[in-house]
């Protein structure tokens, strides 16, 4: 199936892996645009909350996902700011607590046929890095080059441990640890575009590796296989 006319390079894998460090830093680098499809699952939390539509209820949710008014601006390279009807929802967005309702609503099927349609868009010209949980599998099975990174649960929530606490907030570490832990299993366990590596991704295990080692090493292998 050719689902896109342009290139496109996939970043999977599960919370707090640093894909979006990552994405973006080799969007900047290739000059392509960047796809968060988390944030779109986020966003639809959010408009969730705002419209009082249940987490249980499917059809509403679809709804709302066929008719999310959501936006994305670069304010620099490297930050992109998400609105939804025009609003600026970046704070929202980075809870936790939206991430956990973002990967319940995640589990419906009628929710993702609607956002798969809407991250398709983003492949266009000159290209795309596509960051998410299904993106090589069924979001761009065509994509010219796969990626899956790993990393262990300690790592992921120290991770994104000092980055809540850079931004002011008042977490604790063995909370967000809990979480990932519980958005894991939701994540790789659901029946529909489980989080698993494409059958042609690259896997890099980024435990003990530098956001910086990560990019180089990935962008070695997109200059290797002559896709720049
Ligand atoms: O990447 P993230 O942490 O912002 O994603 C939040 C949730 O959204 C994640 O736990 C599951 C869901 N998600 C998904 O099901 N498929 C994607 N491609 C991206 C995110």
């Amino acid at each position: 199936m050719i689902v896109s006319a342009v290139n496109v390079l996939t970043l999977d894998g599960p919370s707090g892996v640093g894909k979006g460090t990552v994405g973006v830093s080799m969007a900047k680098k290739l000059s392509y645009n960047y796809l968060d499809s988390g944030a779109l699952y986020r966003t639809l939390a959010v408009a969730a909350e705002r419209w009082d539509v249940d987490l249980n209820d499917k059809k509403g949710l679809k709804k709302l996902a066929n008719n999310l008014d959501i936006s994305f601006q670069a304010e620099s390279a490297s930050t992109i700011k998400p609105f939804l009807d025009g609003e600026d929802i970046t704070r929202e967005l980075m809870l936790e607590n939206t991430a956990s309702k973002a990967s319940v609503l995640a589990l419906y099927s009628e929710v993702r046929t609607a956002l798969t349609a809407r991250q398709r868009l983003f492949a266009i010209s000159p290209g795309l890095i596509a960051d998410g949980r299904d993106m090589g599998t069924v979001v761009f099975p065509d994509a010219i080059l796969k990626f899956f990174l790993t990393a262990s649960v300690e790592t992921r929530a120290k991770r994104r441990y000092k980055q809540l606490l850079l931004r002011g907030d008042n977490v604790s570490l063995p909370a967000i640890w809990r979480q990932l832990e519980e958005r894991d299993k939701r994540d790789s366990e659901r029946n529909i575009s489980p989080l698993v590596p494409a059958e042609d991704a690259i896997e890099l295990d980024t435990t003990y590796m530098s956001a910086g080692e990560v990019v180089d090493a990935l962008m070695d292998v997109v200059m290797v296989r002559g896709i720049f």
